[in-house]
């Protein structure tokens, strides 16, 4: 986890482009949420927090799970400087190991793209919902314009929809909410949101 590239990117990640960016994710996740106020919610890749930290009145609890400890910092500080008292972070990649968790809600904000084994995160994800729990993915749509060997070009709604459904979850649907101009590594994107049940 120490060559995690986000680790050197933590105190620049929060760009006035990144904080555009999740205040679009946010304001198509928050409808996502309905009424989870008794909830318990995992944001898998957390980061800075640019999302989960604007969903915190939303549900019980937050938890901020990441590989790079210096984006949990950024976090925490953030979590202080906002007075929420209900986020809690934690260093983790569960590609390696999984905890005893438990959760009623997933997040995972432009994280699948950087996971190489797509299958192995999901089933990891699923079995930590509890029953009915809900896993929400905001990603890239796939985008042939990149190539890059450390990340997804994104993704095809279709064969996601396969992966989720090959993992166990019973619905998912998935919309492309978003266009925008060199988003996705300089180049102009679609982002999509996919909420899948358990
Ligand atoms: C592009 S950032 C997105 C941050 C945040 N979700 C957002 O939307 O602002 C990707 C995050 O995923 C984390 N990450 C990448 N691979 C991971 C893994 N295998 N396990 C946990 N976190 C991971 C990175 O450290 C980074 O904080």
């Amino acid at each position: 986890m120490e060559n995690n590239v986000f680790e050197q990117l933590a105190k620049q990640y929060d760009t006035e482009e990144r904080m555009e960016l999740a205040k679009v994710i946010v304001k198509e996740v928050r409808p996502e949420l309905g009424d989870s106020t008794s909830k318990s919610l995992i944001d898998y890749g957390g980061g800075t927090g640019l999302v989960s930290l604007e969903l915190a009145d939303l549900v019980d609890s937050i938890l901020l799970v990441d590989s790079s400890k210096q984006m949990l910092e950024v976090a925490k500080a953030k979590a202080s400087h906002k007075e929420i008292t209900n986020s809690k972070v934690l260093y983790s990649d569960f590609t390696q190991e999984t905890p005893e968790l438990k959760a009623d809600i997933v997040l995972m904000s432009l994280v699948l793209l950087h996971i190489p084994d797509t299958k192995n995160i999901l089933q990891r994800l699923f079995n930590l919902l509890n029953h009915d729990g809900k896993l929400i993915i905001v990603d890239f749509d796939k985008n042939d314009k990149i190539n890059h060997p450390k990340i997804h070009n994104g993704f095809s709604h279709e064969k996601l929809k396969k992966r989720l459904t090959e993992v166990g979850f019973k619905s998912t649907e998935i919309k492309t909410f978003y266009h925008g101009n060199c988003i996705f590594m300089n180049q102009d994107a679609s982002m999509f949101i996919s909420s899948s049940i358990k």
